[in-house]
C-alpha cells in the first residue's frame, strides 16, 4: 500500500502497468487497491482511460530514513494512530528510554487541550511528540510550553510564515487563524523524575477540514497561507533543529532568559482579554508574562498573575 502511494504522491498519472509493475500485482487488481487506499486513508482518485491514475490532491509523504538521518532524537514513523502522545506514554509505560520521538501520517483520535479533539488528516499536517526526561525539578518545567512555542514559531517563519505569532499559552495564529497546537502531557512525578511528552500538531498542507469534522475555530494552514506544498520532511527537520536550540537554552539559562523574546512574539500584548477558567471569567489588559511562564494581566488596576493548564484566552470585544 506505502509503495503505491508513495510512486503517486506526485499528484501525476501512472498507469495500471506500472503500478502493478510496483507492487507485483496484476493490472487488473490495482484498481482494487486503489480504492480500498482511497478508503482508508480518505483519499481522492482518479481514474483515466488510457493515461492511468493519479491522486487528485499530490502529498508530501513522511519519509522514515529521512527523518532518522535529520533528527537528533531516535523517531519511531507509524501511519495511523489514535494519538501521537498517547503511544509516546505507552512506549513510556513500555521502558523506551527518552528522548525519543513519535510521528504520525494520521491520528484517528488527536487531542487537544481541554478534552477537545484535534483533526489530523492523513498525510497532510505534522503529529509530532517529543518525550523528553525531566530531572531538574519544576524549574525545568516552568515556562516549558511557551518556550516550545517560540521554537515553532521560529521553524514557521524560516519556512516563511512571516506573520505568525504567538498567543498565550501556546497556540500560534497567522491573522487570527490558528495553524498549530502544543500539548505538554507529563508522566512521573514533577517535583522529583517525570517525563514530559511534547505534542506538537501543525497544520502544513491540509486545504479542507477533514469529511464529516467541524474545526470548531478559524484554522489555517502553511499551504494556505504559502501558496504552494509545503515539503514536510523538510520542516520537521527545521522543527528538531530549532527545538533542540530552544530547549537547550531554557534548560541552561531557564524561561526568563526567553521572556523578552516571547512577549516580542505575542500577538495580544497590551490588548484587552476576557481570561476563562471553566465557568468563571476575569477581564484584564494583557502585560505580558513572569519568569515562569504565566500570564500578568493588568485587572481593575492591578497586576494579577495566572497560570495553569485549563485556562483559555479571548480577546475582549471591544479591545
Ligand atoms: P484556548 O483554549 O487556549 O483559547 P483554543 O481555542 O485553540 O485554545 P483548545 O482548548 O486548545 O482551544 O482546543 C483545541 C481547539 O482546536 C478546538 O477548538 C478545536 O476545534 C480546534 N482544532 C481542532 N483541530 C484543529 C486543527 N487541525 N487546526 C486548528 N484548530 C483545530
Ligand atoms: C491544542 O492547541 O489544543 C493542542 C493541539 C495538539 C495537537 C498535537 S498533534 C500531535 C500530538 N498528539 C496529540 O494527540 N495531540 C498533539
Amino acid at each position: 500500500m506505502q509503495s503505491l502511494l508513495r510512486l503517486l504522491q506526485d499528484g501525476q498519472f501512472h498507469s495500471g502497468e506500472e503500478l502493478g509493475a510496483a507492487v507485483g500485482v496484476s493490472r487488473a487488481a490495482i484498481w482494487k487497491r486503489l480504492q480500498a487506499l482511497e478508503a482508508e486513508f480518505d483519499l481522492q482518485i482518479h481514474k483515466v482511460r488510457g493515461r492511468g491514475y493519479r491522486l487528485e490532491t499530490p502529498l508530501s509523504l513522511l519519509n522514515g530514513d529521512l527523518l532518522s538521518d535529520s533528527s537528533p532524537f531516535a523517531v519511531t514513523l507509524l501511519q495511523q494512530v489514535d494519538s501521537t502522545n498517547a503511544e509516546a506514554l505507552r512506549h513510556l509505560a513500555s521502558g523506551a528510554v527518552p528522548p525519543f520521538l513519535i510521528i504520525a501520517e494520521q491520528q484517528t483520535a488527536g487531542r487537544g487541550r481541554r478534552g477537545r479533539s484535534w483533526a489530523s488528516p492523513f498525510g497532510e499536517n505534522l503529529y509530532y511528540s517529543l518525550v523528553l526526561r525531566v530531572s531538574g525539578g519544576m524549574r525545568q518545567l516552568e515556562g516549558l510550553s511557551l518556550v516550545v512555542g517560540l521554537a515553532l514559531l521560529q521553524t514557521l517563519r524560516d519556512a516563511g510564515i512571516a506573520d505568525a505569532g504567538l498567543k498565550w499559552p501556546n497556540d500560534l495564529l497567522v491573522g487570527g487563524r490558528k495553524i498549530a497546537g502544543i500539548l505538554l502531557e507529563l508522566s512521573g512525578d514533577p517535583a522529583d523524575v517525570c517525563h514530559v511528552v511534547i505534542g506538537i500538531g501543525v497544520n502544513i498542507n491540509m486545504r479542507v477540514a477533514p469529511q464529516g469534522e467541524v474545526i470548531g475555530q478559524p484554522w489555517t494552514s502553511m499551504r494556505q497561507v504559502l501558496g504552494s506544498q509545503v515539503d514536510r520532511n523538510q520542516f520537521i527537520a527545521s522543527l528538531n533543529a530549532q527545538l533542540e536550540r530552544y530547549l537547550q537554552l531554557h534548560q541552561a539559562h531557564g524561561f526568563a532568559s526567553l521572556r523578552e523574546q516571547w512577549e516580542g512574539s505575542h500577538l495580544w500584548q497590551g490588548r484587552m482579554v476576557e481570561l476563562a477558567a471553566g465557568a468563571q471569567a476575569v477581564h484584564g489588559r494583557v502585560l505580558g508574562v513572569d519568569d515562569t511562564g504565566a500570564l500578568r494581566l493588568e485587572v481593575d488596576g492591578q497586576e494579577k498573575v495566572f497560570s495553569g493548564g485549563e485556562l483559555s484566552l479571548r480577546l475582549h470585544d471591544d479591545s
